[in-house]
């Protein structure tokens, strides 16, 4: 049997409430803070990324689904979002339309990691970008949209980190210093940490080797390297996060995987999710813009883990409220056209009721198993009986009250008697 791909799983129908009922709430979070939704493809030319997130990151260099079209283009899977939307922007003119320009997207993202707890291969995003200023403001309200999201679904210790990589200066006199001192550790590099040494020691300071963990512990930290404006810069982000309230801890090792960040670099963990527990993370990247060939343009984002953000509400009632539900069910052949036809004159009249047709005619019994199975609030029942009288026995599930009556009559008389669904008066 063919099985889905190692680490993208399918979500199920029955997991499918959860995910709808995050993605409703987070929509209406990012209407609140007046960000847009923009949809970028799946699947972009390599060059983006490689000229984005970096050639020497874990991302770009092993972790990406690459492949060359029709023997032309190279093409990967995008393993994030903000390239995309940085390419789009640029593409698209948006710094035409306004100076300042707010995103943000949902959708799956593809790495090719090792597969485990809260680490997959096809997982989702939600991400947003602040396009077109430099202001440690903007950069205060970018962290405060990550933590509103975090707080609206009450995250179980909200935990959130704050770095600043500097600017261009600050991070080449930070380079200089940091190849000095790992340069001294060099017997305990492994093939991979001498090439980052030379090309991204940055990357070093979140190296997984445990002999290198007390090297790691006891480098020099960027904070002390950064220019005065970089550290001016830094200062107020902090302060605009005291003003309103959000509390952070510095971590001078956040210096993330992607390369494009400069200044601000946050992640926000939350506890119960073991070594996964990091459920968004984001940062400042001015640079990116002219990486790509454009004017350069300031900009900030952050993304969210979707499958992270569930997996911390496990367990939790994520007050899906069940619609309203109505069975239809013709018990022979004769009555079958007639329930589909009462059938679709109810999702007419109620447009907030689930209606299911019951197509196979089987037993009375097994047609209400299934209507109890599926949570059912009623049954509209079609039989030799009813069809003989022109009529149509309609069962409340909850009480087990049963009442024959015309077609035309069930929905008012639904409406009427359940609170939530309203009748659309025109076609009642
Ligand atoms: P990132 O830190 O690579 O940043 O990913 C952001 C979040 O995506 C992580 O904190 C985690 O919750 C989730 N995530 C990443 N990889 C996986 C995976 N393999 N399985 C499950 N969840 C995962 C970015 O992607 C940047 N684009 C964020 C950003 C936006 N920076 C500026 N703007």
């Amino acid at each position: 049997m063919i099985q889905n791909i190692k680490g993208m799983p399918d979500i199920l129908p029955d997991e499918i409430g959860r995910w709808q009922f995050i993605e409703k709430k987070i929509r209406a979070l990012m209407d609140t803070y007046a960000y847009r939704e923009i949809r970028t493809p799946i699947l972009e030319e390599t060059a983006l990324f490689v000229r984005s997130v970096g050639e020497h990151t874990d991302i770009v260099g092993k972790e990406m689904f690459t492949f060359t079209d029709q023997g032309e283009t190279q093409m990967s899977l995008r393993p994030e979002g903000t390239a995309s939307v940085m390419r789009s922007y640029i593409q698209h003119h948006m710094q035409m339309q306004s100076t300042f320009t707010k995103l943000y997207y949902m959708g799956p993202m593809f790495r090719r990691e090792r597969p485990q707890k809260g680490r997959l291969r096809q997982f989702h995003q939600l991400g947003a970008e602040a396009i077109g200023l430099s202001d440690p403001l903007v950069d205060v309200e970018m962290i405060a949209l990550l933590m509103s999201v975090c707080k609206t679904f009450e995250l179980p210790g909200i935990h959130l980190e704050l770095n600043s990589l500097g600017d261009a200066e600050s991070r080449k006199n930070y380079r200089g210093v940091l190849q000095n001192y790992f340069s001294k550790h060099k017997p305990i590099l492994s093939d991979g940490e001498k090439a980052r040494l030379e090309n991204n020691p940055l990357r070093l300071l979140d190296s997984k080797n445990p002999d290198l963990a007390p090297a790691i512990a006891e480098a020099p930290s960027i904070l002390d390297h950064l220019t005065d404006p970089s550290k001016k810069y830094f200062d107020q982000v902090q302060q605009g996060l005291e003003s309103i309230g959000i509390p952070f801890n510095i971590n001078e090792r956040i210096v993330r995987g992607l390369d494009y960040y400069s200044h601000t670099t946050f992640e926000v963990m939350v506890s119960g999710l073991g070594s996964q527990n990091t459920v968004g993370a984001g940062g400042r990247y001015d640079k990116l813009s002219s990486d790509l060939g454009a004017k350069e343009t300031p900009a900030i984002g952050f993304a969210m883990g979707l499958e992270r953000l569930l997996l911390s509400l496990e367990g939790k009632s994520l007050g899906e409220t069940q619609p309203v539900r109505i069975e239809v069910i013709g018990l022979d052949e004769k009555a079958k056209s007639s329930a589909f036809q009462i059938g679709h004159a109810l999702r007419e009249s109620i447009p907030e009721c689930t209606v299911n047709i019951q197509f196979e005619s089987k037993s009375l019994k097994a047609a209400l198993r299934h209507a109890d199975k599926t949570q059912s609030n009623w049954a509209c029942i079609l039989g030799e009986n009813e069809m003989n009288k022109n009529v149509v026995l309609v069962k409340n599930l909850k009480t087990s009250d049963q009442k024959e009556m015309q077609a035309d009559q069930i929905a008012r008389f639904i409406c009427d008697t359940t609170v939530s669904p309203k009748l659309n008066k025109d076609k009642s």
